[in-house]
């Protein structure tokens, strides 16, 4: 079953909006596989962000994903990627449409709430960043009332 990787990022977890985004994706259907409350190191932010190390908001994209804990999650669940990508909403919040996370809970686009994966690639690269396979409980829906 498809998985993707979504990630409360500090101002997020800060603002106590940890559960509220996870309800949203429970809410629409999808599982979650794994859950937890960490801070990132530096190298864990600079491979994460690894695309962007040229851009000019990467020193302060590390900074600020560093800055407290983050709360980091797998979700499993048909179109899961592509979903939660609409769930989460545009980068910039400005642009981010209502009823979408980050058009209802943010302002700036450098403290925009929350990370999901992009892309089937991404969502694999990134969930064996953040997870062992022992820290997912997946394919449930067999088992779902
Ligand atoms: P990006 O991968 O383009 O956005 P998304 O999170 O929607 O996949 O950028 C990664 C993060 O970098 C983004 O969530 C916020 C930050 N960022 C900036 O601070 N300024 C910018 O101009 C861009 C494009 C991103
Ligand atoms: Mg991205």
């Amino acid at each position: 079953m498809e998985k993707t990787f979504v990630m409360v990022k500090p101002d997020g977890v800060k603002r106590g909006l940890t559960s509220a985004i996870m309800q949203r994706f429970e809410s629409k259907g999808f599982r979650l596989c794994g859950a937890k409350l960490m801070q990132m190191s530096e190298t864990l932010a600079k491979t994460h962000y690894e695309e962007h190390k040229e851009r000019p908001f990467f020193g302060d994209l590390t900074k600020f994903i560093t800055s407290g804990p983050v709360f980091a999650m797998v979700l499993e669940g048909e179109g899961v990627i592509d979903e939660a990508r609409k769930m989460i909403g545009k980068t910039d919040p400005k642009e981010a449409a209502p009823g979408t996370i980050r058009g209802d809970y943010a302002i700036l686009k450098s403290e925009n709430i929350i990370h999901g994966s992009d892309s089937p690639e991404s969502a694999d690269r990134e969930i064996a960043l953040y997870f062992t396979k022992e820290e997912l409980i997946e394919d449930r829906s067999s088992t779902r009332v």
